[in-house]
């Protein structure tokens, strides 16, 4: 008869950014992807509403070369659309269903970049938002895989709300009681959380990147972005393309 401590807890690791990727080992894990403000919640979004499927790429021509495969082109740099795209990086122009059996092309200033360094393991690349939270840490919770959440950050720099949000999922997966934090990383992203859990826009107020999307009249974005629960997507990277791993394809 197995004791509760002869269970092997499953581990989890949070990297910051995607330019640390390179020192954690990522085979045969769950590498989860967050960008808060705003990629992975535009992902979730789009996907809940109708997108057929998102192709994430790290460079604009490449976005812009899909255009001639019918994809529409969804260009973000530093929080802007790039000029020539069809659309911008917002999650709110979705939540109509107007995109609904679209294909999009999604190239950001970091979240696409983080897919991208993830790439090429033997590993499952799934998208993380609080948008799609229950969904993605009820499914963690009932896989064996050790759990590598790699965070967007900006420019390869720390950021506050994807630390945050790595946090708020490691309070959830190490409650379940089939997890532990494995790396100082981790044990920081969960302690920030406890210190923002109240009231998350509130704690980020001050942040480069929420500052940078006030600036450009994005609040709605941001709250948005940080509403837990508004979908029950659960993109994942299959062949290039993320498609919600709900849907059969
Ligand atoms: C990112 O890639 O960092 C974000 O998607 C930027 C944004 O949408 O503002």
């Amino acid at each position: 008869m197995f004791s509760e401590t002869n269970i092997r807890k499953k581990g989890i690791e949070v990297c910051f950014s995607p330019a640390l990727f390179p020192f954690f080992n990522c085979h045969n894990k769950i590498v989860v992807i967050v960008d808060i403000l705003r990629a992975t919640s535009v992902i979730c979004s789009a996907l809940d509403n109708g997108v057929k499927t998102v192709k994430p790429v790290a460079e604009v021509e490449e976005a812009f070369k899909l255009r001639e495969a019918g994809y529409l082109v969804v260009a973000e740099r530093n929080g802007m659309i790039v000029e020539g795209a069809d659309l911008g990086n917002t999650p709110l122009i979705y939540t109509d269903g107007k995109y609904a059996g679209k294909s999009i092309a999604l190239t950001t200033t970091n979240g696409t970049k983080a897919i991208e360094v993830a790439k090429g393991h033997e590993n499952k690349i799934i998208i993380g938002s609080f948008l799609n939270f229950s969904t993605l840490v009820n499914w963690l919770t009932d896989q064996d895989d050790d759990i590598l959440i790699l965070c967007a950050g900006w420019k390869n720099h720390f950021n506050l709300e994807d630390t945050v949000f790595a946090g708020a999922v490691i309070e959830k997966l190490i409650n379940s009681g089939n997890f532990s934090t494995i790396c100082d990383s981790a044990i920081a992203s969960l302690e920030l959380f406890y210190k923002a859990k109240n009231d998350i826009f509130y704690f980020i107020k001050d942040s480069s990147h929420f500052k940078r999307l006030e600036k450009l009249n994005l609040i709605d974005d941001i709250k948005y972005c940080l509403s837990f629960d508004k979908t029950n997507v659960l993109p994942i990277l299959r062949n290039g393309d993320l498609g919600d791993l709900n849907k059969s394809n």
